[in-house]
């Protein structure tokens, strides 16, 4: 099996001679908050549902995106993103996701923060994969209002629906389903937002499935921050959070059994294993949990829209090239007033969630990635669980080529 290569120093080459590139050959844009979105990457890199020489349907055991390259960016330093709605700033959320687009469309970055200008190149993304349940929540139809405004033909693809897909195609929804329910774990920010009940009941309304399906919201605060963190608390956050969803339907009175919880936020599968030990328990206490209850995650229906989408515009990558990865993760403009960051430079919650938007004060900067800001805990999990994907990072990190031909 070959291993995935990455070829930072090639990409730089490609970006310098931009316009002798083929737009089918520029890198696919993903980005999150943070890791979480890495949950998607994983799924970007592995999808495997054409044949890739013939086109056909059907799996080949080669990633459909094996040739593609991928571009990331994790605003962590504005993180956690599902809480600016709760201090009535998801305005300022919509700017900042509507800037993580516009560095994904940008052709340079700042190699560090002590540039004045940014001396790194990198390509204008062909497509934007928006891995993150609230910034998909929030700001999916400003980004896709902001491509159409520069008449361009890039598109936009969102967590949140396919994450209902994937659900109601899992549980088999139909107009003869017996009674169910579905539960949604998902950032504070997102529940607010209200966009997985109402995408959720537009989809049953478009399979014809009418009538009262219980949808149990759950805004997990802390989670995605614990997750970012490698904080031993994280399973346990995750737990308390999927038992009071449990309860909250309970209480209500209603007996129909909850047939799915959608991972609504993309750090979530990391604690996946916490929230499979806590449904072996509940299933103990007879919790109202159908026998063939899933936790869902968006990722692989993301995945395979996105390669969907570049398909039927003719734009996947069709070089004979190994996948490649530039990676981003924003830290906070070193050079803000001493009171704005803490003492190991990040910012403040008071100063992060006090910004307004329309300033130009800037107040973060993407640089690229560097492994120590997830520390060894997060990366080991990283390694576990997303194995691509860390054999993209390693590399990227090394700025070495690795392949076992
Ligand atoms: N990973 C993000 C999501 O899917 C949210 C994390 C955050 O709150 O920043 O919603």
């Amino acid at each position: 099996m070959k291993r995935l290569r990455m070829s930072l120093p090639l990409l730089a080459a490609a970006a310098t001679y931009g316009a002798a590139v083929s737009a089918n050959e520029a890198p696919i844009g993903v980005f999150d908050s943070g890791l979480g979105g890495l949950t998607v990457l994983e799924r970007l890199l592995d999808v495997d549902q054409v044949n890739n020489d013939s086109g056909l349907y059907g799996p080949d055991g080669v990633p459909d995106l094996a040739r593609e390259s991928f571009v990331y960016l994790g605003d962590q330093a504005n993180m956690p993103y599902g809480d600016y709605a709760a201090e009535g700033k998801s305005d300022y959320l919509r700017e900042l996701i509507l800037k993580d687009a516009k560095f994904l469309l940008s052709t340079n970055y700042y190699t560090c923060t002590e540039e004045r200008e940014p001396s790194g190149i990198k390509q204008r993304v062909k497509i934007i994969v928006i891995a993150c349940n609230t910034a998909t929540a929030w700001g999916l139809e400003d980004v896709r209002k902001y491509l159409a405004s520069t008449d361009s033909d890039i598109k936009v693809v969102g967590v949140i629906e396919a994450g209902v897909r994937a659900t109601l195609d899992q549980i088999s929804a139909t107009p003869d389903s017996p009674p169910f329910a579905i539960g949604v774990m998902a950032t504070p920010g997102t529940i607010a937002s209200g966009a997985y009940a109402r995408t959720i009941r537009t989809e049953l309304r478009a399979r014809g499935v009418t009538g009262n399906i219980p949808i149990l919201n759950q805004g997990c605060a802390g989670l995605a921050d614990a997750v970012e963190a490698g904080l031993p608390s994280a399973d346990a956050i995750a737990s308390s959070n999927f038992v009071e969803l449990v309860e909250q339907h309970r209480a209500s009175g209603s007996t129909v059994p909850i047939k799915a919880v959608i991972l609504g936020c993309t750090h979530y599968p990391f604690v996946l294993g916490a929230l499979n030990r806590t449904l072996a328990e509940l299933r103990v206490k007879g919790a109202p949990l159908a026998n063939d209850f899933r936790f869902v995650d968006p990722a692989f229906y993301t995945a395979a829209e996105c390669h969907r989408l570049l398909r039927d515009s003719g734009r996947l990558s069709t070089a004979k090239k190994q996948t490649s990865a530039m990676a981003f993760l924003s830290v906070a403009n070193p050079k803000l007033p001493q009171e704005c960051l803490t003492p190991d430079g990040q910012l403040t919650r008071k100063f992060k969630y006090g910004r307004s938007t329309g300033t130009d004060t800037v107040t973060t900067i993407p640089v690229p990635f560097t492994r120590e800001r997830f520390g060894e805990a997060v990366f080991k999990n990283i390694r576990r669980l997303l194995p691509r994907t860390a054999s993209l990072l390693e590399h990227e990190e090394g700025g070495e080529a690795a392949s076992d031909e």
